[in-house]
């Protein structure tokens, strides 16, 4: 974990943010596989990391406006626990390493919320994300599980989401981390992407390489030759000559830092011209998208841009006509690139998104387009400073969007329907980087991973 201050700074501020009453920000528990004792690997609660830094089961952190006290939630181990475990540090040991010096025992939580809520106090709580948290919570406030969403908190959700979308440079260190992970997994893979593999022996590379660095992956592996299928989660292809390996792998750190880069690698490791010009046309379209970002600047203009310069490429290869900047802000650009350009990346890989997307990526100053492509941009407002989120475009050919778009004729005026049939086999292009925004400018975060036609056909020669 951090030092003590950072969890105490964070808290501070957090408090400060919210007007009156108690925040309550509970951990996560185990989850159980296949039977109650087997469980999932172990994953903290973001926001109780964030805020409490304890990476440990069954805790839950309060925060008590009125009274400034920081509360730690929790059961003391018993000696079962000690004979299966060993000997652990005490909640009041590990409570001490954040800066909190107020222990109690979890039992008392229930009445400690009720007994502020009948004293008319409000209890600032944020969005949970599994069944048993919902369960836990009807428990502790007393409200029906359904309708839990219904009182949460917005004033917590605008000041978590405004500390934790700066990050603070022991963060970027940890990002930078999980960017050298996945430095390793996507150049090791570029030299395995060769005729006769299966998808699933890169995808396990991939996984493993997050292990001995001593993390996990930041989110399930996409791994396929068939990127056009823009989430595949199917590992169960073997490589052949012709085709493209994409590779959507990022790590996360002890610490919950995460990195998310993708890669697009051609089988045998020499682009054909095709795949050559379709490559070329996503890189220049991931160098625009990179190539604005300062302070000041709306996300949302960056991916208008680098959709823009993807279109132009396609234009030249005559998939589309009219103009490239009118096919994206009519909407004929999903045709090719149905996501947006990128999304906030921090401890979650999307990151805050449990909060609501609109509210990580947008506000009163940037409201969601509403335009077909762009609508789907998770990242739209004005960068600040500290802001770290990914720059991802892609371009497929989707044969069932295909089919659905043709047979409606839609956007005509924009594509070419007959050269775009020529591609139906071809699968897809993204590349993706995580970008930091800097007092002047941004950096790519991490040491570069090969990207270039050039790079990857030399780092794939060995
Ligand atoms: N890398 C997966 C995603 O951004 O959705
Ligand atoms: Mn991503």
């Amino acid at each position: 974990m951090f030092n003590k201050e950072i969890y105490l700074r964070r808290r501070n501020e957090l408090q400060k943010k919210v007007s009156s009453g108690i925040i309550l920000i509970p951990g996560n528990t185990e989850a159980s596989y296949n039977y109650p004792d087997n469980t999932y690997h172990w994953r903290q609660d973001s926001n109780f990391s964030y805020f409490f830094g304890i990476d440990l089961p069954n805790l839950a952190g309060v925060i008590d406006i009125d009274n400034n006290e920081h509360i730690i939630f929790g059961t003391e181990l018993t000696i079962d626990d000690i004979v299966w475990m060993g000997h652990q540090p005490t909640l009041k040991d590990n409570a001490a390493k954040v800066g909190v010096t107020v222990t109690r025992d979890y039992s008392k939580l229930q009445s400690y919320l009720s007994e502020a809520a009948a004293r008319g106090r409000k209890i600032h709580f944020l969005h949970p994300y599994r069944s048993e948290h919902y369960i836990e919570m009807e428990r502790l406030l007393g409200i029906n599980h359904k309708a839990i969403d219904n009182y949460v908190s917005q004033e917590l959700i605008k000041a978590v989401i405004s500390l934790r979308e700066i990050k603070e440079d022991v963060e970027i260190i940890e990002i930078e981390k999980a960017v050298a992970t996945a430095y390793e997994m996507h150049t090791t893979a570029m030299k395995m992407a060769k005729s006769g593999v299966y998808e699933y022996e890169i995808a396990g590379m991939a996984e493993g390489v997050t292990l001995k660095n001593n993390g996990y992956i930041s989110f399930p592996v996409i791994c396929s030759v068939n990127g056009h299928i823009l989430h595949n989660h199917s590992h169960h292809n073997m490589l052949s000559e012709g085709r493209m390996l994409v590779l959507d792998a990022g790590a996360e750190t002890d610490l919950y830092y995460a990195s998310d880069i993708t890669r697009t690698t051609p089988v045998g490791g020499k682009f054909n011209p095709r795949q050559k010009a379709i490559y070329e046309a996503v890189l220049a379209a991931n160098l625009k998208g990179i190539e604005n970002i300062k302070p000041g600047q709306a996300n949302v203009e960056n991916h208008i841009a680098a959709v823009t310069v993807l279109m132009e490429h396609l234009k030249d290869l005559n998939i589309i006509k009219g103009n490239p900047y009118d096919a994206v802000m009519e909407g004929a650009a999903y045709l090719f690139m149905p996501h947006g350009l990128g999304h906030q990346m921090g401890m979650d890989v999307h990151d805050m998104e449990g909060l609501g997307e609109n509210n990580v990526g947008y506000n009163e100053i940037v409201a969601r387009s509403k335009t077909l492509g762009i609508a789907s941009l998770r990242m739209g407002k004005i960068l600040q400073p500290g802001h770290v989120f990914t720059v991802e475009p892609g371009c497929y050919f989707i044969p069932a969007l295909f089919e659905q778009w043709k047979n409606e004729g839609k956007h005509k005026e924009f594509i070419n329907y007959s050269e775009v049939e020529k591609y139906l086999d071809f699968g897809g292009v993204r590349i993706e980087d995580d970008v930091l925004v800097t007092e002047t400018g941004h950096k790519v975060l991490g040491k570069p991973i090969p990207k270039t036609v050039t790079e990857i056909e030399e780092i794939c020669r060995g």
